[in-house]
């Protein structure tokens, strides 16, 4: 079935995540992989629509870690078991290679069986191949929307689809395991830009896909609009289970904070990833994306055995090895 038209069909959505269900059991049983989720800085050059830590929020706390911090917060997750760190941040000019590849080369060297992922928006070649050298293994940078025109209307000038999906080639060239993805109802998108969104990502493979809710910030020119709604996410997921089988796909935060039980559900609907919160906890709330984004609880690397009973509850555990995507 065309992608736009299983979008179209909400009565055929239960029977579309069950199917996308099973091919993920298929593919990797009933464990669920972590990745221990930094959040290095929410300062940010940029200033997309949507997004809470955009430049022009003057309302933010804005806040940095040092080196010495995300090594400390990965010895954390260490201990817990997690063996994925995602230093994720906004566009820092200060996060620069001289400050980000010692980083990365202690945490390669204390860590070595551990995977390093990035999500640190966009950055030139040769920046990416000295992180890449340095020892991160994966990079998360979602497109957004592939309609040019939708992109240009959320994101600042100076900013263009062409650049991102520029950068997408030349992480997978580079040989990062790459994630894309986009939000489901941000403003002005349509279901035809979903199935393009979707359809890009077939042609793609990307290893890793991110899918989520858009959800509003208040301090944002976006803060009056609607959420997304849970129910299109989850079919979007489901359909990118189905054209990527074997790819890393998390349940993301802004489901399990937009639902009390969006976490589980994305689980049930294909997805295979949950992202715990290993950030310091006195800089948690600061890096606030859109209102009431969850980062404790089950949602936090103090909740794990929180997350560990909910996927129980259905049949699923945690899978405590690190994941790698398998082609
Ligand atoms: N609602 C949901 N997701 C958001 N993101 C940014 N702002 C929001 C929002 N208001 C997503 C973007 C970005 C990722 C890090 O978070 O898709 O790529």
């Amino acid at each position: 079935m065309r992608i736009l038209d299983c979008l179209s069909d909400p009565a055929g959505w239960p029977a579309l995540q069950e199917a996308a269900r099973e091919i993920a059991i298929a593919n990797f049983g009933h464990g669920v992989f972590l990745r221990g989720l930094i959040e290095i800085s929410n300062y940010c050059r940029n200033d997309c629509r949507y997004c809470g830590i955009r430049r022009s929020n003057r309302c933010v706390e804005r806040y940095r870690l040092n080196g010495e911090t995300i090594l400390a917060c990965c010895e954390t997750g260490y201990r817990i078991g997690l063996r994925t760190f995602v230093l994720q941040g906004g566009e820092d000019p200060t996060m620069t290679d001289e400050f980000l590849v010692p980083v990365i080369t202690q945490i390669r060297e204390k860590y070595p069986e551990c995977a390093i992922t990035l999500s640190l928006g966009e950055r030139s070649e040769a920046s990416y191949r000295a992180l890449f050298e340095a020892g991160a293994n994966r990079y998360l940078l979602r497109h957004e929307t592939v309609n040019p025109v939708l992109y240009g209307d959320l994101h600042p000038e100076g900013m263009s689809l062409e650049n991102r999906l520029n950068s997408l080639r030349t992480l997978k060239k580079i040989g990062f395991q790459t994630g894309t993805g986009f939000m489901v109802g941000v403003p002005g998108q349509t279901i035809e830009d979903i199935a393009e969104d979707l359809a890009f990502i077939r042609d793609l493979q990307p290893e890793m896909i991110g899918i989520g809710p858009f959800i509003p910030h208040s301090d944002t020119p976006l803060g009056h609009a609607p959420a997304g709604s849970v129910e299109l996410t989850l079919a979007s997921l489901s359909i990118a289970r189905a054209i990527c089988p074997t790819a890393l796909i998390p349940s993301t935060t802004a489901l399990a904070s937009l639902s009390t039980d969006g976490r589980i559900r994305g689980i049930l609907a294909g997805a295979n990833v949950v992202m715990p919160n290993l950030s310091p906890v006195e800089e948690r709330s600061k890096y606030s994306l859109y209102d009431g984004k969850a980062a404790f609880g089950a949602e936090a690397a103090e909740g794990i055995h929180m997350l560990e009973r909910e996927l129980n509850a259905v049949g699923y555990h945690i899978s405590w090895d690190r994941g790698d995507y398998k082609h």
